[in-house]
């Protein structure tokens, strides 16, 4: 089976509050969106990225990304869910339904190498879809309405999940469409799967493969981006 990628980029970054869509923001000389194709890229087996735009973005036609004989385009949808789809609607004429898809955030660019192949690996040898995550590390509180703690959740079993998400492309789109359909809110691809009563394996990733949501972000994403690849 083939591997291919979908990068999720039709956001407007509301919680980033600025002017240009987060994923054209400039960090050492380069757009948050060339440095997560970049680590992308770096996979020798990946066959194509499909990366989803939003319909109004005048910006994604003039970086260097776009003419990547490895990078192909399409316009995404109103939520996360809407953009992903779209991108494996475009899939359908260069993927088989058996192959992988690895579908991850335009907002994530300091994601590893070695965590790439080891997502790819589990994925492949158990023949199970699965994702990066981190077992939660601060103390987990619920809170009532009025931010007065209501209790305290056992950590124990909590994850919290990031980017790549990886899916055979045929089972991706049907849960995606069947959730979107049922008006199920999908805030990954895994959640999808798990509605259409699939298993999801969590594949320990690293904590510094943030997604760049809040402007404190920003700067952090740039530091981790120096630090050494490896
Ligand atoms: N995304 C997308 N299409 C949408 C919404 C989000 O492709 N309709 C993408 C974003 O561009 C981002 C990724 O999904 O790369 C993760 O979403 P998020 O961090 O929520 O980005 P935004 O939706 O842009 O940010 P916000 O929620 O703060 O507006
Ligand atoms: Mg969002």
């Amino acid at each position: 089976a083939k591997l291919w990628a979908i990068v999720p980029a039709a956001g407007v970054g509301a919680r980033m509050g600025s002017d240009l869509p987060k994923q054209y923001l400039t960090m050492q000389g380069k757009t948050v969106i060339e440095h997560t194709l970049d680590r992308l890229l770096t996979l020798p087996t990946l066959e194509k990225v499909i990366v989803a735009i939003g319909k109004h973005d005048g910006i994604w036609q003039t970086l260097l990304s776009a003419s990547s004989h490895r990078v192909l385009s399409t316009i995404g949808g109103r939520d996360r869910a809407d953009s992903v789809l779209a991108g494996l609607n475009a899939l359908k004429t260069l993927a088989s339904d058996d192959d992988w898809v690895m579908v991850h955030d335009a907002a994530r660019p300091c994601v590893r190498l070695p965590c790439l192949e080891k997502l790819i690996q589990k994925v492949v040898e158990h023949d199970c879809g699965g994702i990066l995550a981190v077992p939660a590390s601060d103390t987990l509180k619920q809170s009532s309405a009025d931010n007065i703690v209501s209790c305290t959740i056992d950590r124990q079993e909590i994850w919290q999940a990031q980017t790549p998400q990886m899916f055979k492309v045929g089972q991706l789109r049907e849960a995606l469409a069947a959730a979107l359909e049922g008006g199920y809110p999908v805030t990954d691809e895994a959640s999808a799967i798990e509605r259409a009563g699939l298993p999801v394996m969590l594949v320990e990733g690293r904590r510094d493969n943030i997604k760049i949501t809040h402007p404190e972000d920003l700067p952090l994403a740039e530091f981790l981006l120096g630090q050494q690849c490896n």
